[in-house]
């Protein structure tokens, strides 16, 4: 298993250095002075100013998967694509440069490199869906950086619901899927996913996911079925972040649960009973 980074301990107070906007998403760039590079699928709780002031909401932070990071002299650079779909995500999605973000973090357990979710995997396969291909943007530069082969397959309902594909810049081949045509495949990323496994060397694959929890259960069905092996980044409703709350608990397939939060957010599909968690938000 790639190395888990380890947060110091407590919140960090980050500026914001950067903001764009991407398609329907929107990224922005904290420079975490203090804190180490986090590892592929590692993810940070959030909270900015502003929070409390929509009705006392959002009280909690937030979690959020680092899609980009880059040490840099002033400390490491950490880029956060976000969907607008409530309290905190719309604050967090309105923050300008120079706002302060608090921050812990990276958390959870990272991606495992290709070899060790499938020994003598010749690459990685890497599948993306809506706001899921954040942890897939920065596994895929790390795969990259280390000369692994890797084709990424996105998939997003339609133009307002698409964004941050400039994350994945253009070294590596990238499947498009829109459920509404107007771009690449007309249909699911899983669709494609289908016809990357087709072949006698579908047991041999490594391939990563993240997504609504529909897609990753379509995932986890898929590589079943053709042998191949998977690792999901999930979600479920983190309250903490850091194992006290078992607010995100998952069901595993033997039995019990796992905390999400510190046995994952990265599982093997086959570890889970079901990807299909209440509550985790994204359609
Ligand atoms: C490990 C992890 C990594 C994550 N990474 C990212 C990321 O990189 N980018 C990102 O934008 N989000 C990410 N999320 C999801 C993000 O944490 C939630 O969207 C956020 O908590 C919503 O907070 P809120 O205050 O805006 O809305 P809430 O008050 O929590 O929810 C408001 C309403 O929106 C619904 N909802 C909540 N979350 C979502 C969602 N994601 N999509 C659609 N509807 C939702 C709720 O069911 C509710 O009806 C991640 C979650 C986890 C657990
Ligand atoms: S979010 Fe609290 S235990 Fe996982």
């Amino acid at each position: 298993m790639t190395a888990r980074v380890l947060a110091p301990f407590g919140a960090r107070t980050t500026n914001v250095v950067a903001r764009r906007e991407t398609g329907g998403y929107v990224v922005f760039t904290a420079l975490d002075a203090d804190g180490p590079d986090p590892a592929p699928g590692q993810f940070y709780m959030l909270r900015s100013e502003g929070w409390g002031s929509q009705g006392g909401r959002p009280f909690l932070p937030r979690a959020f998967s680092v899609a980009a990071a880059e040490r840099t002299a002033d400390g490491v650079r950490l880029e956060f694509l976000v969907e607008a779909v409530g309290p905190g995500t719309s604050i967090l999605a309105s923050l300008g440069a120079g706002a302060e973000l608090t921050i812990t973090g990276p958390l959870g357990r990272p991606f495992s490199e290709p070899d060790e979710v499938n020994p003598g995997a010749p690459g990685a396969i890497m599948v993306g869906g809506g706001i899921g291909v954040a942890p897939i943007a920065i596994l895929r530069r790390h795969l990259t950086e280390q000369g692994i082969p890797g084709r990424t397959l996105l998939g997003f309902r339609d133009e307002a619901h698409s964004g941050g594909l400039e994350l994945f810049g253009a070294c590596q081949e990238v499947g498009l899927a829109f459920e509404d045509g107007h771009r690449g495949h007309q249909g699911y990323v899983t669709d494609l996913l289908q016809v990357a496994l087709k072949g006698d060397d579908a047991a041999a694959a490594a391939v990563y996911a993240c997504g609504p929890p529909v897609m990753l259960e379509a995932v986890r069905a898929i590589c079943a079925e053709r042998g191949a092996q998977a690792e999901l980044a999930m979600e479920a409703p983190m309250a903490c972040g850091y194992g006290a709350c078992f607010g995100c608990a998952v069901p595993l397939a033997e039995g019990g649960y796992m905390r999400l939060c510190v046995d994952g957010p990265v599982v093997r599909a086959d570890a889970i009973e079901t990807a299909l968690v209440a509550g985790s938000g994204h359609r």
